[in-house]
């Protein structure tokens, strides 16, 4: 029977979907209540055939070889997969695993909770609430920006930017969008979306939501240059991946009105927050939810299990990232 080392706790949906194919004692879930050590990590997978891992493992080629040459999948519990150095599991002719689709709505849902938040100061204004500081309605409490019939800038239109796209709709904005390349012209129009340079996108923006997976062109593509081509009542939405924002930058410019507000759900260095951005009142700050739904972390965990099961039984893993290994 082969042997799937899991680097973490996930829900047991998916853990069980494995129990029952492989036997519970080939199933070794690791024990630690949070990230993973890196000794461990390299002691745990160990002649393991599968390595079900989780977004805060880095899997480089050391682990992979640690692993040894029976590993068949890395099998990563999120869609983003930067944390996997895929290049170096191609050379090995290892696939990669990833759970797309799943958490396209509940992590456009997070976005748009921050959108909002961020708009009205919902962070700040609960914060002085319950300090007890609230000295009753004020006609100058608290005003932010109106979220209706405003721009909608998303940069990265894959499934998530889209679903941020198909809420836009409710509220009667107009959507722009920027990407490598502009999608299918039948869906701009389902959409109502309309593609625009990376110019356009800072400069016409009153919501400019990041849905981009952080690669090296993407690191830093929002930086000060980018924040004072911005409107200064912008809002900016980061549900990605923290590196795609330069945060020192990001602080500066909410510090000095540049733009209006952040909402962030990561970090450049998580769980580590930068100094400048804990000071900054409207910024709403919360720890990488984004997919954090009971249902779909459920799902998750049964893709996972599923990309796993299909490769050990020598069929196509359903989410493969680097599929040319497979053909
Ligand atoms: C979460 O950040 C994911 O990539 O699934
Ligand atoms: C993520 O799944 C995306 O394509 O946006």
């Amino acid at each position: 029977m082969p042997a799937i080392f899991v680097t973490r706790r996930i829900p047991e949906r998916g853990l069980n979907m494995l129990r029952v194919a492989f036997g519970p004692e080939n199933v070794r879930v690791a024990p630690q209540d949070g990230v993973i050590e890196r000794k461990d990590l390299v002691e745990g997978v160990r002649g393991v055939d599968a390595l079900l891992c989780i977004l805060t493992d880095s899997i480089d080629a050391e682990v992979m070889d640690a692993a040894g040459p029976q590993l068949k999948i890395i099998a990563n519990y999120a869609v983003g997969y930067n944390n996997i150095d895929v290049a170096a599991a191609t050379q090995r002719r290892i696939p990669v695993t990833n759970t797309p689709g799943v958490l396209t709505e509940t992590t456009a849902d997070l976005a748009w909770a921050l959108l909002m938040a961020a708009a009205r100061r919902l962070g700040e204004s609960e914060r002085l609430l319950r300090a007890g500081r609230w000295a009753g309605w004020g006609p100058m409490l608290f005003l932010g920006v109106d979220i209706h019939g405003k721009t909608l800038g998303i940069y990265g239109m894959g499934r998530i930017g889209q679903a941020m796209a198909r809420r836009a709709k409710g509220f009667d904005m107009r959507v722009i969008y920027h990407d490598q390349t502009p999608i299918a012209q039948e869906l701009e129009q389902q959409l109502n979306a309309a593609y625009v340079d990376k110019a356009a996108l800072l400069a016409e923006s009153d919501f400019l939501s990041i849905h981009c997976p952080l690669t090296p062109e993407t690191r830093h593509a929002f930086g000060e240059a980018e924040f004072k081509a911005m409107k200064p009542t912008a809002v900016i939405i980061n549900s990605a991946r923290g590196p795609i924002i330069d945060e020192k930058a990001l602080a500066h410019a909410l510090n000095n009105n540049v733009i209006f507000a952040a909402g962030l759900d990561v970090f450049e260095d998580e769980p580590a927050i930068h100094p400048d951005l804990l000071e900054c009142q409207n910024a709403v700050l919360i720890p990488h939810l984004g997919s954090a739904s009971q249902e779909t972390r459920g799902r998750m965990a049964e893709i996972a299990a599923a990309n796993i099961l299909a490769r050990l039984n020598g069929q196509t893993p359903p989410a493969c990232v680097n599929p040319e290994i497979l053909q």
